[in-house]
């Protein structure tokens, strides 16, 4: 439960507020001071998020209360404790301070991204008690009694692509992202979402994820990752198309007698920088005698080819001589 007293600041307190006030008053604190009017906002919120850093203790891991006078904390402050992972978290926090401001600003927390700062796009999603919700909009004032608060932080189990929770993975391997902004929060939707319902369909996965928006409109291979984490959560076997397994069989695919045509996905050695690379160079390739189509990404690229004219050590040649190598 949160505490509260009705102390004022000290002047050392103060002076150690207006300090820190500088870089820390946001578009948030600003807004929040809006009733006081626009000259004045920052003054007042600046003497509030003085008061407010002057009064925290040092608390970073499982932790009790440190060395401030905790009894006697103004009125617009709490003493928390925060579960965030399974470690335990006490701080005092502003009763307007988000918990995404908790965790970066007083935790060093960063496990969650924020985008629009005002609940808008899910990008900050961590859950609590197993439901999505936007860590930029709710307080940190109302999460000490005991919630259990996770974040993306908490899934991975160990090194390596092999260590990624199946969510994780199926958002790597599949390609469920771009610049990748939005995608810790999508992930923890997909998390409350299988933990519900391990087998959702394409109107579940879309309402569940309605929270989240992916501004490089990735959402194809976003729902395609959803639905690969699911299977391989209910035990099933999943391939990705980029395994050795899969590329094996493409290589029987492409050398049988009866193929018309033969066709892989290549990764880029490096991915180009943006999508917008890959049309010229596609269109540059695809003029090569024996070439049937390509297509793919910023980060791999399909190629056709007619077995008669080319084999895949003159397509990997090919797109070298071209400017872009594959592994
Ligand atoms: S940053 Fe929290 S919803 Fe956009
Ligand atoms: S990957 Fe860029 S916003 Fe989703």
């Amino acid at each position: 439960m949160g505490e509260a007293g009705g102390t004022t600041p000290t002047r050392s307190d103060t002076k150690s507020f207006a300090e820190r006030a500088k870089a820390t008053v946001t578009r948030r604190d600003f807004l929040i001071g809006a009733g006081a009017g626009a000259a004045t906002a920052g003054v007042v919120l600046g003497g509030t998020a003085v008061a407010t850093k002057a009064f925290q203790p040092t608390t970073t891991t499982a932790s009790t209360t440190g060395t401030a006078n905790l009894s006697t904390l103004p009125a617009t402050m709490r003493r928390v404790e925060l579960n965030i992972d399974g470690a335990k978290h006490t701080v005092v926090v502003d009763t307007r301070e988000s918990l995404w401001e908790t965790m970066n600003f007083q935790l060093g927390l960063s496990n969650a991204n924020l985008g629009c700062d005002r609940a808008q796009c899910g990008a900050c999603a961590v859950l609590v008690d197993g439901r999505s919700m936007n860590s930029c909009t709710i307080l940190s004032a109302r999460l000490g009694r005991g919630q259990q608060i996770k974040t993306v932080a908490s899934l991975a189990t160990g090194p390596g692509v092999a260590g990624l929770h199946p969510i994780q993975r199926a958002y790597w391997l599949e390609g469920g992202f771009q610049c990748g902004i939005c995608t810790r929060g999508f992930i923890m939707s997909t998390f409350a979402l299988l933990t519900a319902n391990p087998k959702p369909d394409t109107a579940q996965i879309s309402e569940a994820l309605s929270g989240n928006i992916c501004r490089c409109g990735e959402y194809a291979k976003i729902f395609k990752a959803v639905n690969t984490a699911a299977a391989e959560m209910r035990g099933e076997k999943v391939t990705y198309r980029a395994t050795p397994v899969v590329v094996e069989v493409q290589k029987v695919a492409t050398t049988s007698p009866t193929a018309a045509a033969a066709s892989k996905d290549f990764e880029f050695a490096t991915p180009l920088d943006t999508i917008e690379q890959l049309e010229p160079f596609a269109t540059a390739v695809k003029k090569t005698d024996g070439i049937i189509d390509v297509s793919g990404s910023e980060r791999q690229i399909t190629v056709k080819w007619d077995p008669a004219k080319l084999d895949e050590a003159k397509v990997r040649a090919l797109l070298a001589a071209a400017g872009h190598g594959v592994k």
